[in-house]
């Protein structure tokens, strides 16, 4: 049984490793041009780094909020495990920087009032007409899914936020046009957004470029997957669960199949022999010579 079992064990981590292969390398359209990065995110362990998640909350307010809204977020998301995870009085306090319209009141009328944590962050523009007017004519794109909605993702949007660079000699760039590495035709309608200490973290980290990069990529990552830690978690155990139940099939299958494979052929031959002995007896002959 024990050696059955040791066979079996090791024919399901060779399947199961063989089988996640697939997953860990083609699972990702790569684009070998990105900057790829090691984020703490990926893979079926992979959980967001709360420090790196809570500067990128503050660059995204100080320098992104400008121009793009993140429509599905509501402020107390922030203080929700799995997030950055600021406490609840942190989170009532970030909440109460901002303004929203709430009414109407008795009077009939709309008024103003500071943020709750059950609402969802304030916009930068009212519509998107609003928000394409303001900018030259391009939408600056909701941030909610934008880090599943480009192929690429975190490795997209970090390189494209380090991707600005003088146009090569003869690029045509119209006035706020700007070139990129990174973006598809290398024409951007957003100026550089980040520069080196434009941010200056509450926590001390230097604020360079790349950090400041790297920490509002994983928080728009975030943003778009809130619940990928827990997704994560849950995926394992299922796995783990598949492994024992698959076990547990197989060694009942084993139990249950033995009555009839166990008993190898010579056995059977030694029934039959006793059998003839038997006959012999009574007939007094020989078994070789008994007609
Ligand atoms: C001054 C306004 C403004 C600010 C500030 C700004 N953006 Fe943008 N962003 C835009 C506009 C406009 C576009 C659309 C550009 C286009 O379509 O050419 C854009 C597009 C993008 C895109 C999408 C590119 C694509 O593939 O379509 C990303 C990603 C992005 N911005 C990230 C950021 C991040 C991160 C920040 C903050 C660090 C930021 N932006 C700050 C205006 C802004």
């Amino acid at each position: 049984m024990l050696s059955h079992l040791n066979k079996y064990l090791k024919k399901t981590i060779i399947t199961i490793f063989v089988s996640l292969i697939p997953l860990t390398v083609f699972s990702e359209e790569k684009n070998t041009n990105l900057i790829e990065t090691k984020w703490t995110f990926n893979g079926i362990f992979g959980t967001f780094d709360r420090s790196s998640l809570q500067r990128g909350y503050q660059v995204y307010t100080e320098v992104c909020s400008g121009c793009h809204s993140v429509q599905y977020l509501s402020y107390r998301n922030l203080s929700e495990k799995g997030g950055p995870e600021f406490s609840i009085a942190e989170t009532k306090a970030i909440a109460s920087q901002f303004e929203v319209e709430d009414g109407p009141n008795n009077e009939g009328e709309m008024f103003m009032r500071s943020a709750k944590l059950s609402d969802k962050f304030t916009k930068p523009y009212p519509n998107v007409e609003a928000s394409t007017a303001a900018n030259g004519g391009a939408y600056p794109p909701d941030m909610s899914v934008l880090a599943k909605a480009r192929a690429g993702g975190a490795d997209y949007i970090y390189s494209l936020l380090l991707g600005y660079e003088e146009a090569p000699a003869g690029f045509e760039l119209d006035d706020g046009v700007y070139y990129n590495k990174y973006i598809s035709g290398n024409k951007i309608k957003m100026s550089e957004p980040l520069f080196d200490g434009i941010v200056e973290y509450t926590d001390g980290t230097d604020s360079s470029k790349k950090q400041l990069a790297k920490d509002v990529t994983a928080f728009l990552v975030w943003a778009s997957e809130p619940h990928l830690e827990s997704q994560h978690r849950i995926g394992f155990k299922t796995i783990v669960y598949l492994i024992v139940l698959i076990m547990l099939v197989y060694m009942s299958k084993q139990k249950v199949w033995s009555r009839f494979n166990s008993k190898p052929e010579e056995e059977d031959e030694e029934i039959f022999d006793k059998v003839e002995k038997v006959i012999t007896k009574y007939e007094g002959e020989d078994t070789k010579t008994f007609k």
